[in-house]
């Protein structure tokens, strides 16, 4: 056993095994404890600060957004203090710091204001604890660091730890730093602990639920009841809930109930839909039109949709950079050579004369479909492809999947990241003006594409979608991606 002191302590007898697991990781230096309301988070991070106390030098801080947060009734300076009074350990109410018999130290402090995290600069622990952490700002998070730090002869572990529900405004970062869902590879150094109501057999599970976290709208409760990290940004794109497919080389494999079901490759057609920056002209601060720069990324999506009333779509592939307004049209054609695109199409006010033009050097771009849009706001555009988000009908690949073809380890990461691009920006979706929403549009636009489709339309040469430039639907060419 690795922290001697803790585990004899007899201040806490009752740990769960959650948090005897949570303050055993002496040899990771960044832990966050995180998910269900009452799973006894800022109970741990508390047990974790006292940890070292009987070693001199020792030092450990625990912040709370706001001092008001800290104070209260109940709150992590009041529980010390339940914990501690009695004790041998003496209270300073001036800089709020408990000082133990060997010269050990625990503080609290707060993160409220821009330049709060200055107050701890030359400041020096071996125990940073945030509570809640979703409420700081990560610049905060990782000032703190830099104050992480001990003597040579001091043997206490370098440790932050963290407790928080999902939700809240700083979720995505966290969710990031430490991806609670599992996704990718695990980072040394790192770890994330997932706390459940039931872990914690000091609370009433049944009688919380019922009587405190049924108040709640069903999001919120999904997060506080079951530490549920699904994205619910802007609450119109959940992707995190969206169906998985496998890759099962000539077919997409997809849950139907408790069965399987294979959808064919070449039953589908391939799409791809972009969103270019258009470099809009603009006045800058010289008064001279300038090439704006700013903001806009250009964004191409691939998916392939099934050829039936269904219109499942199926992504394989999205791409979201700032690329340069000259190689827009390049970067269409390289992408049109690895997917063999059926179908480009674009919003119709995103389409220029000058960029068909160009489109038309290369024989691998179809004539792209102008998708008229008319005055519509973003949010009405994307009502297509949120609906059919919600109905089950949109799929991202399955990335934990056992089953499937073997991909190598540099597609998993390409796939990783795409999936993560295109997750994390339609969570945050919410149809305002400014936001980065190139991928969003991309996807707005499948969704009307599968809503004007036709079966069997695009077997035939069609009209409407241009006859130009589309070459006879191979099935072929749904073998390679
Ligand atoms: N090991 C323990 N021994 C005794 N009581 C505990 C223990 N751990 C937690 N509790 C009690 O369970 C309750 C919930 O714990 P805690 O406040 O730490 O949970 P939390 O995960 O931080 O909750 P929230 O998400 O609401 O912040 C508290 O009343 C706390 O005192
Ligand atoms: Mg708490």
């Amino acid at each position: 056993m690795r922290n001697p002191w803790m585990l004899r302590n007899p201040i806490f007898p009752k740990r769960n095994q959650k948090q005897v697991d949570f303050l055993m990781l002496d040899d990771v230096t960044e832990v966050m404890y995180g998910g269900a309301a009452g799973g006894g988070k800022s109970e741990a991070l508390l047990m974790g600060a006292l940890q070292y106390v009987e070693v001199p030098g020792y030092a450990a801080i625990l912040f709370r957004k706001t001092y008001q947060d800290l104070s209260l009734p109940g709150a992590l300076m009041d529980r010390a203090g339940e914990v501690l009074s009695g004790t041998s350990a003496r209270w300073n109410g001036t800089n709020h710091t408990w000082t133990f018999p060997s010269g050990a130290t625990l503080s609290f402090g707060y993160l409220d204001k821009e330049n709060d995290r200055f107050r701890y600069q030359g400041s020096e622990f071996q125990y940073i604890g945030f509570d809640e952490l979703t409420q700081f700002k990560e610049r905060d998070y990782t000032y703190l660091f830099s104050r992480l730090r001990k003597k040579i002869d001091n043997q206490v572990p370098l440790r932050v730890r963290s407790g928080t529900n999902p939700g809240g405004a700083g979720h995505l970062w966290v969710k990031k730093r430490f991806d609670p869902q599992g996704r990718r590879p695990p980072i040394p150094g790192r770890m994330f602990v997932g706390a459940k109501l039931k872990d914690n057999p000091h609370i009433d599970a049944e009688d919380y639920k019922k009587t405190s976290l049924s108040q709640l709208d069903s999001q919120t409760r999904k997060q506080y009841e079951e530490g549920d990290w699904t994205d619910f940004g802007g609450n119109f794109y959940y992707p995190d809930l969206w169906p998985r497919y496998i890759d099962a080389g000539d077919a997409y494999r997809i849950r139907d109930g408790d069965r399987w079901r294979h959808i064919r490759k070449v039953d589908c057609c391939r799409i791809i839909t972009l969103d270019w920056a258009m470099g809009k002209p603009k006045k800058g601060s010289t008064g001279e039109i300038e090439q704006e720069l700013g903001g806009d990324c250009t964004a191409f999506t691939v998916a392939d949709m099934t050829d039936d009333d269904d219109g499942l779509l199926f992504y394989l592939y999205c791409i979201n950079e700032r690329i340069p307004l000259g190689s827009n049209v390049p970067r269409l054609a390289e992408l049109c050579r690895r997917y063999r695109p059926f179908i480009v199409a674009a919003d119709d006010d995103n389409l220029t004369e000058a960029m068909f033009l160009d489109c038309r050097r290369f024989r691998e771009i179809p004539t792209i479909k102008p998708m008229r849009i008319g005055s519509r706001n973003k949010l009405t555009r994307s009502q297509a492809a949120i609906v059919r988000g919600d109905r089950g009908k949109m799929f991202l690949p399955d990335l934990d999947t056992e089953y499937g073809i073997i991909h190598s380890a540099e597609h998993r990461n390409r796939t990783q990241s795409w999936v993560e691009t295109l997750c994390d920006q339609l969570a945050a979706f919410t149809g305002a003006d400014g936001e980065p929403d190139d991928v969003a549009d991309t996807v707005a636009i499948m969704g009307r594409l599968a809503d004007e489709f036709r079966p069997g339309e695009n077997r035939d040469s069609d009209e409407s979608v241009g006859e130009e430039g589309y070459r006879p639907y191979d099935t072929l060419n749904n073998f390679m991606h």
